[in-house]
């Protein structure tokens, strides 16, 4: 709902690569309410899950992971209050989680009963590491637990005939597993759900922990999707912790070495350093000219509910988010935005130096962007005063006033207000 195109500014270097973007949003998966969760100081209670979900729902995704039901009396009574009181919009699919048991497929099915349409989530882990030293099995073992995983998971779905199914396997460990293992087991998996194009089923590859540089996980993904049996009728999805500070650009890079889906959380709660945040993921592919289908335009309610459901803050710094990034403290900056702003007038794509995006686009106000401290310059108490005051000042009175400007600011150590600009203003021209 732009009044602008976005970004056409910094689009334009990226056309000298044109085969290196991101040209449409893959399929979002949120795993708020599962993995977000499970990485919780306290885990959410009953009203902050169903506060999430009706967020998540309201941005537009889905496929929402909504719990590990057979893990957890609560997940299993979240997911039966969704079904039962019917809060689960017809183009919206719940997911759950489950390890590859038997016990705990049957009690996800039962969990599951009355659903419309819903995504059983199972894995297992294949990493070397877990296999050796958590599992004490070979390789032949760690397959054996995947198939009798997946034909557990087809014969309960088998019983319950109303529901309909879509299947997802995830070798968890994904980047600790030697890649032709990886391809083995899932090869394997598939093998027994004999997807169609028609029925694909999601093979999703996680960096549970993220062991490389990003471009090393794409080219494991591009391998992958290149040598995985049944191609056509997978949906190969994406699922990147954060532990390196690169799972939003792994999942970027596994989306154009060929991954058709995403897994993440908003702001990128989740495990350890956390899952991949899907709200800059999205917004790198707005501010692209890519329409990320999520709706994101009301930032500030979406961080208030974050933060609320999950008890941690929102770094002011966030990308895209936080409150100080359409901020510009620095002279130069604010002159730059002050004057691309006044040439903004009548165009149809935005141009301003130093602002990505219009501010508007997610809920926010050109008056956040220039705030006055002692780092400031003319051009932006200049601003002030106009924004605010109406007060068009000539540049040798801009020149001569920011002095006073500063030395209050240095004096106070403090960001200087526009109340108190305009005071100083006052003070120093108008007679008091
Ligand atoms: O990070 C991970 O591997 C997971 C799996 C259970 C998909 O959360
Ligand atoms: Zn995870």
């Amino acid at each position: 709902h732009s009044k602008y195109k976005p970004f056409q500014a910094i689009a334009k270097p990226d056309r000298r690569w044109p085969d290196q973007r991101i040209e449409a949003a893959p399929l979002w998966c949120s795993v708020d309410l599962r993995d977000g969760n499970q990485a919780l100081i306290e885990p959410m209670t009953a009203r902050q899950k169903s506060r999430l979900w009706d967020q998540l729902v309201k941005v537009g995704f889905k496929e929402i992971e909504v719990g590990f039901p057979s893990a957890s009396s609560h997940d299993f009574n979240f997911v039966r209050e969704l079904i039962e009181n019917d809060r689960i919009p017809e183009d919206v699919t719940i997911q759950v989680l489950v390890q590859a048991r038997q016990e705990l497929i049957e009690k996800t099915f039962e969990a599951l009963k009355g659903a419309r349409r819903a995504v059983v989530h199972v894995y297992n882990s294949t990493s070397t590491v877990q296999r050796e030293q958590v599992f004490g099995l070979d390789r032949q073992g760690i397959i054996d637990i995947a198939v009798n995983g997946a034909e557990l998971v087809q014969a309960c779905a088998d019983k319950y005939p109303e529901t309909e199914w879509v299947f997802e396997y995830s070798p968890e460990s994904f980047t600790g597993t030697e890649i032709d293992f990886a391809l083995e087991v899932v090869n394997a998996v598939t093998a027994v759900w004999q997807p169609t194009p028609e029925k694909p089923v999601i093979i999703n590859l996680p960096a549970t922990v993220e062991m490389s540089t990003p471009n090393v996980y794409a080219d494991q993904i591009e391998w992958f999707c290149d040598n995985v049996a049944r191609r056509d009728s997978l949906l190969i999805s994406l699922h990147t912790h954060n532990d390196r500070g690169c799972g939003v650009a792994a999942a970027e890079l596994g989306v154009m070495a060929g991954a058709d889906r995403v897994e993440g959380t908003l702001m990128g709660n989740g495990e350890r350093t956390g899952n991949m945040d899907v709200v800059t993921m999205a917004m790198n592919l707005y501010s692209q000219g890519v329409d990320p289908k999520l709706n994101l335009a009301n930032m500030d309610e979406i961080i208030q509910t974050v933060k609320e459901c999950t008890q941690l803050p929102v770094h002011p710094r966030h990308p895209w988010a936080g409150e100080l990034v359409f901020t510009a403290f620095s002279g130069s900056h604010q002159d730059a935005i002050k004057k691309c702003l006044a040439q903004q007038e009548g165009r149809d794509h935005w141009d301003v130096a130093y602002l990505p995006i219009d501010p508007a686009d997610i809920g926010r106000s050109y008056q956040e962007v220039i705030r006055i401290n002692s780092q400031s310059g003319k051009g932006g108490i200049a601003y002030v005063l106009q924004r605010d005051y109406g007060y068009e000042i000539p540049r040798w009175l801009s020149v001569d006033f920011s002095g006073s400007v500063q030395a209050h600011a240095e004096e106070s150590e403090a960001e200087v207000g526009p109340e108190a600009i305009f005071d100083l203003f006052q003070k120093t021209y108008l007679n008091g």
